[in-house]
């Protein structure tokens, strides 16, 4: 698992760097710019769009929305699709579907993907990986970004980075930094330690910076310690630029930036989609002497070293084919497969026996689609295989499939009027009777129920993590007329499964799961492939139970004179209205399960937990500390009869420590296949890097000498191996 360190700015990374290969050329092209040229590069010249330098052939920049699925093809300046047919593209897990399979070489061939159908369409930078950490369990973009803890995000990131640019696509890590609400996300002030946000939540980004070598950076909305990220000379000059070495581009998010002379000083490169900042205003503040001509400069470098970078994709030739193609649909595939997660399987109800003949597939979310829906990055799928199509292909001939819907999303309350609920209210109990009908005549039962991309979106957190459509009622009755059960739960965050957990045999975690997630789902349940997805993130028995409900820090009011406005997406004018909102971050660095297990809150379903249809031990540990890396190695074994994946953990406690520590962080990971009755030899390699902690003091890295003891296991917190070593 050795990342591939790229030391910051040593000779031979600005020997192998792309994007330091031309840097006398570009000296000579910005020479011979005039300011309007440079300054006209700054900004956003379509929605998704910024300008290069026609008279010079220099190509525009050309964005696109990721981070799971290329966006459709967008009009110039508005958030409407064209409504073309060629830009339909393949629908991948989304994030936090990627994180479960908590590998590094799939999220590559993720990247990969991505940057093949993107070249197909002519885009030049994906506005992804969304990697910000997954702070609360009701955050409305779980589902979109990667994982609560800084190493396996950091790990997926790379992977993710590395396999774009290495296919001739930049990628654009967001939203640095600190975005870890939706909730008055325009303008929140986050208020951390230093230690958390260089630990925790600037961690992945530096990873993706420094070992990944990414192309771009998108500022977040929200502000940090008081200034906007877009305008933050800390996170964009002097941590990302001058101390990591990022020698990319800074773009904003869209209507993100809130001047002209503090976002030109503060280091933000590109103003889009607009140019009410970074246009004009910038031009006259260049002749005014307020922006010093050798900061343009700098950042028509940046731009030119991304543009050198990657090849520009001629006009005629994008968008000849459909987006999605089969190979790519095949990746989707893999990662769908390998990020399923099986929480329970009492009497081994899973896989599905042959003797089962008639199985009830009951659930609006056994046929609903979530490429779409909700606020922000959708994809206009070539197809999307739902759940209930995925059992019948796999199942054909096999065994009878009846399906009953048994529930239905309410209606939303559109803008001044009242939802119908009456109606809905009458209608749920019709369906709920076909589907204990339907329930009562099977040899099994396959619920699909969850969340859907309306719940949980962008723009807005959830209020609470109750399972949505009185689904839990509708599961207990199930149960009460067959308990052969089978929950699949269809959502990117966590859901309160109290009422579940005991009513079934069998749950399942199975994601917002891309256009090949209901085949992924059919050959899990029926054993074609043993499930080796774990949890990305904590599951708490109760909201009140995480972090920052527990410490009453989250929700937190709009300050007195402003309002926590939903902020309109469209013409983003709430943006600039002075709102005031503070997010205290007061749980430091114990995101996650380092809250539960340091506070010994028990969660429901812990960080990295998910069964397998094999068994598998450890056994034999090693460590020591070799060639500034941590070397831990030891045995796994499949005692099944299958092959199986185990995706196995490393975590690291620091017992004498002078300073707070969590009981143990996540240090390492590998995904292994071990073929049954077999035992294979594993070292996971950790750079002496991942083991620093921040000290406060010196506003420096340390890494500390003394005892470390280093658990092994299957999830984080069934760790059966221990070894002591000596840092
Ligand atoms: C949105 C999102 C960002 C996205 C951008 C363009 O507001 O925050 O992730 O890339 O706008 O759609």
């Amino acid at each position: 698992m050795a990342g591939l360190l790229l030391m910051n700015c040593s000779m031979n990374a600005q020997q192998t760097n792309p994007l330091l290969q031309h840097e006398s050329e570009i000296t000579g092209i910005i020479k011979s710019m005039t300011l309007e040229e440079k300054v006209n590069m700054l900004h956003g010249k379509n929605m998704f769009s910024s300008a290069g330098v026609e008279r010079l052939g220099i190509a525009d920049i050309e964005y696109a929305d990721g981070p799971f699925g290329i966006r459709e093809e967008m009009e110039p300046h508005s958030w409407k699709g064209l409504g073309w047919e060629t830009d339909r593209a393949t629908f991948f897990p989304t994030g936090s579907a990627l994180a479960a399979t908590w590998s590094r070489d799939i999220a590559y061939q993720y990247g990969k993907a991505m940057a093949i159908e993107a070249r197909l369409r002519g885009k030049d930078m994906i506005l992804g990986p969304a990697m910000n950490i997954q702070r609360i369990p009701t955050g409305g973009r779980t589902y979109e970004y990667l994982s609560e803890d800084p190493i396996l995000s950091g790990q997926l990131a790379i992977g993710y980075t590395l396999g774009a640019q290495d296919n001739d696509e930049a990628v654009c890590l967001k939203h640095f930094a600190l975005n870890n609400q939706e909730n008055m996300r325009g303008f929140v002030n986050v208020n951390v330690t230093e230690r958390a946000m260089r630990e925790i939540y600037l961690t992945p980004f530096e990873m993706a910076v420094k070992q990944g070598n990414a192309y771009g950076v998108m500022a977040a909305y929200n502000k940090v310690w008081g200034r906007w990220c877009s305008e933050n000379d800390l996170l964009q000059n002097r941590i990302l630029r001058i101390e990591w070495g990022f020698r990319g581009i800074i773009i904003s998010d869209w209507g993100g930036t809130h001047s002209t002379v503090g976002a030109a000083i503060g280091g933000l490169d590109v103003e889009m989609p607009g140019n009410t900042y970074m246009g004009q205003a910038l031009i006259d503040s260049v002749r005014s002497g307020a922006v010093p001509m050798e900061v343009i400069d700098a950042k028509v470098r940046n731009l030119l070293r991304v543009r050198m970078a990657i090849t520009p994709v001629p006009k005629d030739k994008a968008n000849k084919e459909v987006t999605s193609q089969p190979a790519q649909q095949q990746i989707a595939y893999q990662v769908a497969s390998k990020s399923i997660v099986l929480l329970k399987n009492a009497d081994n109800l899973l896989p599905i026996g042959k003797k089962v003949k008639t199985i009830a597939v009951i659930g609006d979310n056994a046929t609903r689609k979530m490429a779409q829906g909700g606020v922000g990055a959708g994809v206009k799928a070539l197809y999307e295989i739902t759940p209930l199509e995925g059992l019948q292909t796999a199942l054909k001939g096999k065994a009878k499939i009846i399906y009953a819907q048994g529930y239905e999303p309410q209606p939303r309350a559109r803008r001044g009027q009242n939802a119908n609920l009456d109606e809905w209210k009458k209608k749920a109990e019709t369906m709920k009777a076909e589907a204990i009908e339907a329930a009562r005549k099977a040899d099994m039962v396959i619920f699909v129920g969850g969340d859907n991309r309306e719940v949980e979106t962008e723009g807005s957190d959830r209020t609470n993590m109750n399972l949505p459509f009185n689904q839990e009622e509708l599961i207990e009755a199930i149960a009460t007329v067959n308990p052969r059960l089978v929950t699949v739960m269809v959502a990117g965050a966590p859901v309160d499964l109290r009422r579940v957990n005991p009513a079934t045999k069998a749950l399942v975690y199975s994601w917002f799961n891309g256009s090949e997630g209901g085949h992924a789902l059919a050959d899990v349940l029926t054993g074609k492939v043993s499930p080796s997805g774990k949890l990305p993130f904590t599951l708490p028995v109760r909201l009140e139970d995480s972090p920052a409900y527990a410490l009453g820090v989250f929700p937190q009011k709009a300050q007195a004179g402003s309002s926590d406005v939903f902020v309109d997406l469209v013409n983003r004018d709430n943006f600039r209205a002075e709102q005031k909102a503070d997010a205290d971050y007061s749980e430091g660095i114990l995101v996650g399960y380092r809250w539960f297990t340091t506070k010994n809150v028990k969660p429901m379903y812990p960080f990295g937990y998910g069964l397998s249809y094999m068994p598998f031990s450890y056994s034999d540990p090693k460590a020591e500390v070799k060639g500034g890396n941590l070397e831990v190695s030891f045995k796994l074994t499949n005692a099944g009869k299958k092959e199986a994946e185990e995706v196995a953990q490393v975590y690291v406690a620091r017992p004498d420590s002078k300073v707070e520590r969590p009981k143990y962080e996540l240090k390492g990971f590998e995904r292994v296949s071990v073929k049954g009755g077999t035992t294979q030899d594993v070292t996971i390699t950790i750079p002496m890097e991942q083991l620093r902690h921040w000290n406060e003091f010196q506003h420096a890295w340390n890494i500390e000498k003394g005892k470390a003891i280093i658990y092994i296991g299957t999830s984080s917190v069934d760790l059966p191996l221990t070894v002591e070593v000596e840092i």
